[in-house]
């Protein structure tokens, strides 16, 4: 898919769009650029700002569904209908029908450009409204429309649904006073309804939520309103999302570790999947995802973990492995870096820092957002840290120091490796880690690709300590002394493992809550590991991981298979 169109440039009425993001507020000097804000922070502040977006989302959603330019395309291009866009066809790189190439690296190169078409036509609209108000407040309107960017939803650091998306009806002052207008973060209205049921289109395939309904939805009930509870509580039940963020900064250090599900480990990929299938129906299913509005903000939030990341690892910022579905038109390396499409994040100022500096101040925001405890560093640390002394002297400080440091702060952490193939299961599905009754992890399966090896990491470390500490709340003790204890417990990697052999077992889910037999998807593996961990003595450094110690008799696939043989014997 051309979103490329920097490169090669799309055709839509005889004009050709480029790609490029917004350039308004962008400082060409300095090569400051407007930031895309926390939707929970754009509303709470309200204001020229909050009406010109809502506004303007609401007349792109207005736009007729024949317009290159309409909400109705756009979202389009990510999925259904599947019909040339622009005047591109669908490519052998997005293997199925529709365009977006889920499940694997050009993920980011096919996300970011898609992004910023979505903002700098919303962005298009915001300008035109803004020059609508003649009163005291036109100024104020101006200055907001030059700084828009498209807002994201951090659903890390909160995982409950921004308040802003839950309403109908939303009022903002308008060029003409204040309205009250259908929310457009609510739901994307077809325009045309019931919708076509070519092949192409939406054919009656059995997913009535998706096509049902004269709106998106969320977890309808048979009305067809939206039941949030279920919703916030799917965003609950993904156990750990910040742990499992803080995860991806602190251990991913190969771009494609990071980025996809296609390599082993840590990604952002799969936590994206995660946050799709728990807000289900149009969300869950990866050829209707982009018209639930509440897409885009996600999609931004995703944009700005790689972001942050490409930040700290500065050195190594695109895929640099060629892929067997290859790139699109545009490549890692064309999307590399925000300033192309003209915006940043509150947590990113690439201009006026070093890139040394930057990093800095991004890991210090990663502590502080997603890290454990006291900022993601250890207080003891930090009083160890000072003094005057000469080089030699801080040097071998700072050998005591780290010493002192692994012997204070090297804890145990858990993980469970899981890679399936997906052409066994019925997507989407999602793999559930249980300990006990307790769900400890998941690793979603979107609907596309339909084949192909998944891999994810889940961390077990909070829900250990949660199953721990129920443990030790029946036995008569002190709270403090039972944390004591449970520290104590989880530092013991064999009590671990074998709390773990007794509790550990793996729940497969489709969409409507039927299970899966275990048994039936023969690929799946799932081993779990320890690792030592050392805090970092400084907010602006993260913790260090030691080498993975398999836990044995704990899992599911050929190890756990060998394990049971030789306890057999
Ligand atoms: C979009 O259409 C709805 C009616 O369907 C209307 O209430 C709303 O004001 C329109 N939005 C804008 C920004 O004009
Ligand atoms: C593009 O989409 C059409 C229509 O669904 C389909 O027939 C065709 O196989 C697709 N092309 C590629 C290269 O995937
Ligand atoms: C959508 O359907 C509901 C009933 O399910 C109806 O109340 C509403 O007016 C319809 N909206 C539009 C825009 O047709
Ligand atoms: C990036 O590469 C330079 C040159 O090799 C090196 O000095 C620097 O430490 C690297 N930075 C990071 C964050 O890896
Ligand atoms: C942690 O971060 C918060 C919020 O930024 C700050 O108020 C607090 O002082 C920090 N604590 C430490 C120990 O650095």
């Amino acid at each position: 898919m051309s979103l490329a169109s920097i490169a090669i440039p799309a055709v839509a009425q005889g004009q050709p769009v480029p790609v490029i993001g917004l350039a308004t507020g962008v400082n060409l000097l300095t090569g400051e650029r407007p930031a895309r804000k926390n939707i929970n922070d754009l509303q709470a502040a309200g204001g020229p700002a909050w009406d010109l977006y809502i506004l303007g989302l609401s007349e792109m959603q207005n736009a007729s569904e024949s317009d290159p330019l309409s909400y109705f395309q756009i979202a389009g291009i990510h999925g259904r209908p599947f019909i040339p866009w622009n005047g591109v066809e669908n490519t052998t790189a997005a293997p199925f029908n529709g365009f977006c190439p889920h499940g694997n690296t050009p993920f980011t190169a096919w996300h970011r450009p898609f992004m910023a078409l979505y903002e700098q036509t919303l962005g298009d609209h915001v300008q035109v409204l803004a020059s609508q108000y003649n009163d005291s407040s036109s100024a104020a309107y101006k200055a907001a429309a030059e700084s828009f960017r498209a807002p994201f939803w951090d659903w890390a650091a909160d995982y409950r649904l921004p308040a802003s998306v839950m309403e109908q009806l939303i009022t903002v002052n308008g060029p003409h006073g204040t309205v009250d207008i259908p929310n457009p973060l609510y739901s994307y209205r077809w325009q045309q309804f019931p919708l076509s049921s070519d092949p192409n289109y939406f054919p009656e395939d059995g997913r009535t939520d998706c096509y049902g309904w004269n709106e998106t939805k969320r977890q309808p009930d048979s009305n067809g309103k939206d039941q949030y509870n279920i919703v916030n509580g799917n965003l609950a039940g993904i156990a750990g999302l910040k742990d499992a963020v803080y995860r991806v900064f602190t251990a991913a250090k190969a771009y494609e570790t990071m980025a996809s599900t296609e390599d082993q480990g840590p990604s952002f990929e799969n936590l994206h999947n995660d946050v799709h299938q728990a807000i289900s129906t149009i969300m869950a299913w990866s050829d209707y995802s982009a018209f639930d509005p509440i897409f885009f903000l996600h999609h931004a939030n995703v944009d700005r973990l790689f972001a942050m990341w490409q930040a700290i690892n500065y050195n190594n910022t695109y895929q640099t492995q060629s892929r067997a579905m290859g790139e699109l038109f545009h490549t890692g390396k064309t999307v590399a870096a925000m300033a192309t499409f003209g915006y940043t994040y509150p947590e990113i100022d690439d201009w006026s820092l070093s890139r040394e500096g930057t990093r800095k101040a991004v890991i210090t925001q990663v502590n502080q957002l997603y890290g454990n405890g006291a900022n993601g560093t250890s207080s003891s640390a930090q009083q160890r840290r000072g003094g005057r002394a000469n080089r030699s002297l801080r040097l071998r400080h700072r050998q005591q120091q780290q010493q002192q440091q692994q012997q204070d702060h090297a804890t145990k952490e858990y993980f469970a490796q899981i890679s399936v193939e997906r052409a066994e299961l019925q997507l989407p599905c999602t793999i559930f880690v249980m300990l006990g009754d307790d769900k400890a992890g998941q690793m979603s399966l979107l609907s596309m690709p339909m084949s192909g090896t998944t891999h994810a990491e889940v961390p077990l470390t909070r829900a250990l300590g949660r199953v721990l500490a129920s443990d030790t709340a029946a036995a008569p003790a002190t709270s403090a002394a039972s944390a004591i204890k449970n520290n104590a417990l989880i530092s013991d990697a064999k009590f671990v493992a074998s709390t773990l052999s007794q509790l550990f077992r793996v729940e497969i889910r489709k969409a409507d809550g039927s299970t899966i037999p275990v048994d039936s998807v023969p690929s799946l593996s799932i081993q779990v590991e320890s690792r030592d961990v050392v805090a970092a003595s400084r907010i602006e450094e993260f913790p260090k991981y030691g080498a993975a110690t398999r836990l044995p008799g704990v899992g599911l696939g050929k190890l756990a298979r060998r394990d049971a043989d030789t306890r057999l014997r």
